[in-house]
This record gives C-alpha cells, structure tokens and sequence, in this order.
C-alpha cells in the first residue's frame, strides 16, 4: 500500500515536471515567430484553466490506481540532472530550425528514398517540423523534451493511463507468462513504464528508427525481458497469435489511412485469443466536442500530414474493421486510451 510519503513523492514530481516543461513551453512562445491565424473555421477550444483542470484530473485518477494497487507509483524515468540540463539546452539550440520549417523559411523536408533502407516515402518527413524526422540521433536526443513542451509534462502521464486497462486484465493472470509488444515504441516512454510495473512480462519493442531504438535502450537498460528491434508496424515479424499484449502511443495519427488499417490488422493477426491491445493516441473529433478546435489547430501549427484523416475517423470502428472489439476507453487529457480484445 502506499503511504503519504509516497503520495508527496508522486504529486511532487508530477508538479515538478509540469513546471519544468510549462516554463520551456512559456519560454518557446516568446522566441517563436507568431504563425498566422488559420484561415478556415475551427471548433470549440478549452481555456488555459479547463486544460490546467483536466490536467489535474489526470493526476489524479492516476493516483487513485495507484494507490488502489493496480500499478505501482512511476519511477522517474529521466537522464541523470547534467543529461536533463544538456537536453533542455539542444532544445532551445533547435528551436530556431523547427520555427524556420513552420514558417517555410527553412525546406529541408527528408527527400523520398530509394526504400534500399527499407524507410517507406511516407515516414520520410519532417513530422511536427523536427529536424531529421525520425531519422537521427540528433532527433532521438530532442524528442521527449519536445513532446514533453509539447504537453507541458504531462505526455508520460497520457501514455501511462495505458496500464489501467492492462491491470484489470491482468488479474489472474501471471505477468511472467505475458509476451507484450510495443508498436512503434519510438524513445520507449511506455515501453519503460510497462516494463517498470511488470518487470516479469517478456517485452520487445518495434520501430523503424535505429536511432529511436537506441535512445529506448538508453532509457530501459540493458535487460533480457525487454528486446528492441526494428521492424515495420505493418508489417509485424511475430506469427499469428503468438502475443499476450499489443500496445502503441502516438503511433497511429502518424500514418496514412491505407498503412493504420494494415497495422491495426497486424496488431489483431498476432494477438492471442483472450489477449489484448491498448492504444494510446491523439482524441479524436467527437469525443470532447467543445474541445474539436484543438485538434483542428494542431495540424495548422505542426506538421502533421495524416492528423486530419486520424482525428476524424472512429478508433473503434477502424477497430471493428481490424477484428478488434473495444473493451474500454479513457479520455485522458488531450488523448483517447482505448483497449481491445480479439473480436
Ligand atoms: C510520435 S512517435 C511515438 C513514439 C512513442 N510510441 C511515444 O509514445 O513517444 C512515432 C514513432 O513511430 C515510429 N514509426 C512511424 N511509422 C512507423 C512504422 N510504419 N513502423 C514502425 N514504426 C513507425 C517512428 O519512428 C516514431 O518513433
């Protein structure tokens, strides 16, 4: 059970976080030259207050979990203070290309390939305006501070309400027997966490970025139970049900339409009976309609080639379509938490 002490652990460095990222975030905006308005109609937006409100919310129930026993409180998952320094530095070094590209100053958008790397064309870009896409160790070094900012400190938070569904489906059962698999597992913040609350689960986790991979390894150390490989999501190297628990964050709204119905097949065709499949992505349109607005700004202020596609379509029918029946759904401040069984 945890007690009080663990509680102040938790809502201090939950706090610290959110202070930290909030202030890069507070400090990116005075350096960044302002974008025009968008030019076509937006939805409903939040206020600052209602964001800071759900926020909190989101603390909050994770806290409940936690402290109900269904996982234990989160490690810091973090570099050592200097590392955090070093990173929080390149990021304001950065900042200045990742402005120049938003504001098409700067075109440097990665050429298609020839695919000999096995890279398709439509990974090759320079998605939220990060320099190198996914594609160097420059990139992998400055994306969880950049999502971080993003979110101000609270995008582990999201990906973490991931073990909620996966708790009340683990009961019962012995972690040591799962086989998990985390899909596009990018810098492994997830990966981390799940790894983290079960360490007996057999876990890999898959992404077409060497560089990513390497950093996810960085970040989870070297151990047997965790492998790190890179693979296609589409294209899924397991054999058919042969995997007690699929996962992703933030992979999906990165896709075209044809290739997120080829991977949530995959994730379907390597699913066991009785496993199941927790995806942590953007929301979608309907699903806090007075907050539709944001997620037709998103993609106005970074790049984001298949945002729009993703967020006006339906997880659970895109589900269905794959052979995937919805278990549950979570909002979880500006993503959508939806678990799966095997239809
Ligand atoms: C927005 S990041 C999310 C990473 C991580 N899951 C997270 O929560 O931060 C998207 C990741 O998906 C990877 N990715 C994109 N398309 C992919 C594909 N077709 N197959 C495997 N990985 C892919 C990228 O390399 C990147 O690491």
């Amino acid at each position: 059970m945890p007690t009080a002490l663990d509680r102040l652990t938790y809502a201090a460095r939950q706090t610290a976080r959110v202070a930290w990222y909030a202030g890069h975030y507070a400090a990116g905006r005075r350096l960044l030259k302002p974008m025009p308005k968008p030019d076509f109609p937006i939805g409903p937006t939040p206020s600052r207050a209602e964001l800071t409100a759900d926020m909190r919310a989101l603390f909050e129930r994770e806290w409940r979990d936690i402290a109900a026993g269904l996982f234990p409180a989160p490690r810091g998952l973090g570099p050592e203070p200097a590392e955090f320094l070093r990173r929080s530095l390149l990021y304001f070094r950065d900042l200045p290309q990742v402005d120049a590209r938003r504001h098409g100053t700067l075109d440097d958008e990665l050429p298609p390939g020839t695919q000999a790397d096995g890279l398709p064309d439509y990974y090759r870009q320079n998605f939220h305006f990060q320099s190198d896409g996914w594609l160097s160790d420059h990139s992998a070094v400055l994306y969880d501070t950049q999502v971080e900012v993003l979110f101000t400190g609270a995008a582990d938070a999201m990906r973490r309400r991931a073990l909620a569904p996966i708790a009340t489906w683990l009961e019962g059962r012995n972690q040591r027997h799962v086989r998990g698999l985390d899909v596009g597992c990018g810098t492994g913040r997830l990966l981390a966490s799940l790894h983290g609350a079960w360490p007996g689960m057999k876990l890999t986790g898959i992404d077409l970025s060497a560089p990513y991979l390497e950093e996810a390894r960085r970040l989870i150390g070297r151990t047997a139970r965790v492998k790190l490989d890179e693979a296609a999501a589409e294209a899924l190297p397991f054999d058919d049900a042969s995997l007690d628990l699929v996962i992703s964050s933030f992979l999906l709204h990165e896709l075209p339409n044809k290739i997120r119905a080829q991977v949530l097949a995959e994730m379907a065709r390597v699913l066991k009976p009785g496993g199941l499949v927790v995806i942590v992505d953007s929301l979608q349109k309907g699903d806090r309609p007075e907050w539709d607005g944001l997620l037709d700004l998103f993609p106005h202020y970074f790049h984001e080639p298949y945002y729009a596609d993703y967020v006006t379509g339906h997880l659970d029918s895109w589900g269905a379509t794959a052979g995937l029946e919805q278990v549950s759904s979570e909002n979880a401040l500006l993503s959508k938490v939806v678990a799966f069984t095997r239809a």
